[in-house]
């Protein structure tokens, strides 16, 4: 079949149906994703925390997640694959963020990307939707923003969110294709829900959104210490960690390989 495209995504809200998005940073796990009936895969700048071990998004490159999202791309079938562009490579300009988005479209096979941020990035968000790149917005908790912030904290609480919902009108009429909705309190992205025609993921932005995103590597509990707002949905730390030690052991004892894992 077809991959799903930005308008089966605007269908879906307007039948009230909502939809699961997950990260994915490689080829096998987007396959798994893909075969489950996930829609829409984000190659996320997490894959700077994830993936290469930065301790925040800000140090990952344009080509350290290229090589990712090509990945992606040629691991899922049926997805629509949203490729995150990471700071730097797009805030100082729209000729800047249509250069890096061409990129990942052109080299990696993305069908979308997302950028983090609200009124600032409208000039950018228009120049890619006029090239013909679907844009996902990203409001409330932008990690690229952390030093700003002041932390990994929730966002749009009181005169905020009169702010954030401007913000996420204004992305829409920009004509971005969804909005994600990261640490924000419940009502807020409610209202923004109800507010735009393009669907709003959230994470951790309580249930009220028209889809939901995580992180991967949460969901299947691989991350230490994870958020508030994420549900392990399996234990594949504890999994890996029993897998790898039976391994280790037998390879000690000699109880592997045996005659059945050898060549004659
Ligand atoms: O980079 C990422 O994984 C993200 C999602 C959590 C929305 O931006
Ligand atoms: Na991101």
């Amino acid at each position: 079949g077809r991959r799903v495209t930005v308008r089966d995504l605007a269908s879906a809200k307007e039948r009230g149906e909502k939809w699961p998005m997950l990260t994915a940073y490689d080829a096998m796990t987007a396959r798994v994703f893909d075969e489950a009936g996930v829609p829409v895969l984000l190659v996320g700048d997490s894959a700077a925390m994830v993936v290469y071990g930065y301790d925040s998004t800000l140090p990952v490159t344009v080509d350290e997640l290229l090589s990712l999202t090509a990945a992606v791309v040629r691991g899922s079938s049926r997805a629509l694959v949203v490729a995150d562009l990471p700071f730097g490579s797009y805030q100082s300009s729209p000729a800047q963020a249509l250069e890096s988005a061409a990129r990942f479209m052109k080299e990696a096979g993305a069908h979308a990307v997302k950028l983090e941020g609200g009124r600032r990035v409208l000039p950018q968000v228009e120049a890619l939707v006029a090239a013909g790149i679907p844009v996902m917005a990203h409001l409330g908790l932008t990690p690229q923003s952390v030093n700003t912030l002041g932390g990994y904290r929730v966002q749009g609480r009181g005169q905020d969110g009169d702010e954030l919902l401007s913000d996420a009108k204004a992305l829409q009429q920009a004509g971005a294709f969804a909005v994600v909705l990261e640490c924000v309190p419940a009502e807020l992205a409610e209202r923004v829900t109800t507010s735009l025609a393009v669907p709003t993921v959230g994470i951790g932005a309580g249930a009220g959104t028209d889809a939901q995103v995580l992180v991967w590597q949460d969901l299947m509990g691989l991350t230490p210490n994870p958020a508030k707002f994420v549900r392990k949905y399996s234990d594949l730390a504890t999994e890996m960690d029993r897998a790898v030690r039976a391994f280790a052991s037998e390879v000690s004892s000699g109880a592997f390989p045996t005659r059945e894992h050898a060549y004659s």
